[in-house]
């Protein structure tokens, strides 16, 4: 049985939603802030908390991170869809607005909970996939992708700090996870943070945690990400992103092992493995000052370079076949195949989004095409980004962004969330949320 907590001041609400709740089969547990709720001593098994966003004290989407990987729905009053984006920004994985219909409710619950189950068990099966991979989902065979996987399997088990380098979409994450999972620290977390998306002003007390009271909106102490990745690996992604002030700290932590929450008068004692990425130049950022060359030098002390996917020769080929497969299953239409030309247009195209561009063209092909054969008019490469290949005009698809952004979401509408159709279109949940209206794609109901 699920066991859900509500967090609602308003008595009247919480009961309702508890009888309703009790009825369709969860436990429930209740609480009228943030503050109790963390006093509550069955917290453990619980595996949703619903939270109304205005609470006495703290408000709901404080319950964001209360129980370690526990999802958080939050109750916003229906006129403030600007407060719902903000708490999914912060973490909460779907909104509902009050007053709420029971049916829509008990969908987006039984919709959470079943994903929470779908990634344990993707959890689960990734480490058995990973066996049988050299590593776990990356595909290559060019020669500087062999390096890079020689070089994986050489840093992994150490406890030296990486630095990951390459242009955007080259696979700098999938790297960075590669080398957590293929170290002794592979059963603790690897946390990530990514520093280009936290307002720099937070980025302190998200790496370094807070005692309560240490600023106005401090109300209950927290665990930084430094602390949370304590035994394992904490990933900081763009990490040229981070600010002088920051850099600073960072380095105090590299060099002493401590880390001292923001207010707080006492240091703390951590053992992680950093692993940084970064698309930008460090190097020149070191000489405009931008970046403190000591944390340059300790974050180098092993580099790993991926190659744009333009230098990977034979690879692209590879990697447009498996992204197939990949898209094929997804959208549930099987056996498709690239035409021949299509994949001399795809060979003699530059890339500048690389993989990630990749990926994307071939799940727009994929989505378009009426037949089994995917030729090059539906790749809707960029022709003047081509090489020239004799006997190919790279013939441009005359389908627009929005003919393609509304084939996508009312494909995908259906087994996605918000967030993960937005992250998968490169956008913003807001700018996904205002090109629905504009577009008049309504979200469906339910959800
Ligand atoms: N060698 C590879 N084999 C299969 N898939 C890959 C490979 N490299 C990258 N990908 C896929 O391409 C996409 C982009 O990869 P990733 O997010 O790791 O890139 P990145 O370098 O971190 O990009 P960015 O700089 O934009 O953050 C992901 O969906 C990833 O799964
Ligand atoms: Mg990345």
């Amino acid at each position: 049985m699920s066991r859900i907590l509500i967090i609602e001041d308003e008595t009247i609400i919480r009961n309702a939603l508890r009888r309703l709740l009790e009825r369709n089969g969860y436990e429930v547990l209740e609480a009228e802030s943030v503050e109790e709720a963390n006093e509550l001593e069955e917290l453990d098994g619980t595996d949703l908390v619903i939270a109304d966003l205005r609470l006495p004290g703290a408000p709901g989407t404080k319950a964001i991170g209360l129980i370690p990987d526990v999802p958080v729905l939050i109750m916003t009053s229906f006129a403030s869809v600007r407060s719902a984006v903000d708490s999914m920004k912060q973490g909460a994985v779907d909104y509902i607005a009050k007053p709420f219909n029971h049916d829509e409710l008990l969908l987006s619950v039984e919709r959470v909970l079943a994903e929470r189950r779908l990634a344990r068990q993707n959890r689960a099966l990734k480490s058995d996939v990973a066996r049988s991979y050299p590593v776990a989902g990356m595909v290559g065979r060019s020669r500087p992708m062999r390096e890079v996987f020689q070089r994986i399997d050489k840093v992994a088990p150490t406890n030296a700090t990486v630095l990951v380098v390459g242009e955007s979409g080259t696979g700098k994450e999938l790297v960075a996870r590669a080398i957590h999972e293929k170290s002794q620290r592979c059963a603790a977390p690897l946390v990530v943070m990514n520093c280009a998306a936290i307002p720099p002003n937070l980025i302190e007390s998200e790496l370094f945690g807070h005692e309560k009271g240490a600023f106005t909106s401090a109300v209950n102490a927290q665990q930084g990400l430094i602390e949370a990745a304590d035994g394992g690996s904490l990933f900081l992604d763009e990490i040229g992103e981070l600010t002088l002030e920051a850099q600073a700290r960072l380095l105090r932590v590299m060099e002493d092992g401590e880390i001292r929450r923001v207010g707080a008068a006492h240091t703390k004692k951590v053992d992680i493995r950093l692993i940084a990425a970064t698309h930008r130049d460090l190097h020149k950022m070191v000489s405009e000052n931008a970046f403190r060359e000591d944390l340059f030098f300790r974050l180098n002390v092993m580099e790993i370079q991926l190659p744009p996917l333009r230098e990977r020769g034979k690879d692209v080929r590879e990697l447009a076949e498996a992204l197939l497969q990949r898209s094929c299953l997804q959208l549930n239409k099987p056996g498709m195949r690239l035409a021949a030309e299509a994949i001399d247009a795809m060979c003699g195209y530059d890339w500048p989004g690389n993989v990630r561009e990749l990926e994307h063209a071939i799940e727009r092909a994929v989505i378009l095409c009426d037949s089994d054969v995917i030729g090059c008019d539906l790749l809707v490469l960029n022709a003047r980004r081509s090489r020239q290949i004799p006997g190919n005009d790279n013939t441009r698809a005359d389908l627009s962004l929005e003919e393609y952004f509304r084939a996508f979401v009312e494909i995908h509408q259906d087994d996605m969330t918000e967030t993960q159709l937005a992250k998968r279109l490169g956008i913003s949940r807001k700018a996904l949320w205002e090109r629905r209206q504009r577009l008049g794609i309504p979200r469906p109901k339910g959800r």
